[in-house]
């Protein structure tokens, strides 16, 4: 095989501070990738930091709720982190 026509997959920055380098450089683009763990274990923040750290208005972020944490919920506690940016 031909190394030199390998699609370079580049990673996302977590935005969160040390979890690149734990995730080998962050999380890969174009990527479908699960956030799974016990309940209240920051599985929501985690996505709103990875969101904040990547959102432009060039390449906007899309977050969907479900019922068990509607949105007007979500963001009424989120809006607390020094990450959250409500522009
Ligand atoms: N990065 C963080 N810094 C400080 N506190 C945090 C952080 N992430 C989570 N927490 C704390 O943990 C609580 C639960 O976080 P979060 O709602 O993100 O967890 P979850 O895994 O999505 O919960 P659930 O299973 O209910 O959906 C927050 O209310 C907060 O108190
Ligand atoms: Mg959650």
């Amino acid at each position: 095989m031909n190394t030199d026509k390998k699609v370079t997959i580049n990673k996302l920055p977590t935005g969160v501070p040390g979890l690149d380098e734990i995730v080998g450089g962050g999380l890969p683009e174009y990527s479908f990738n699960i956030i799974a763990g016990a309940p209240g274990s920051g599985k929501t923040t985690l996505a709103h930091q990875f969101v904040f750290a990547n959102a432009t208005p060039e390449r906007p972020a899309l977050y969907f709720t479900v019922l068990g944490e509607s949105a007007i919920k979500m963001l009424r506690y989120q809006q607390q982190y020094t990450f959250f940016d409500p522009a």
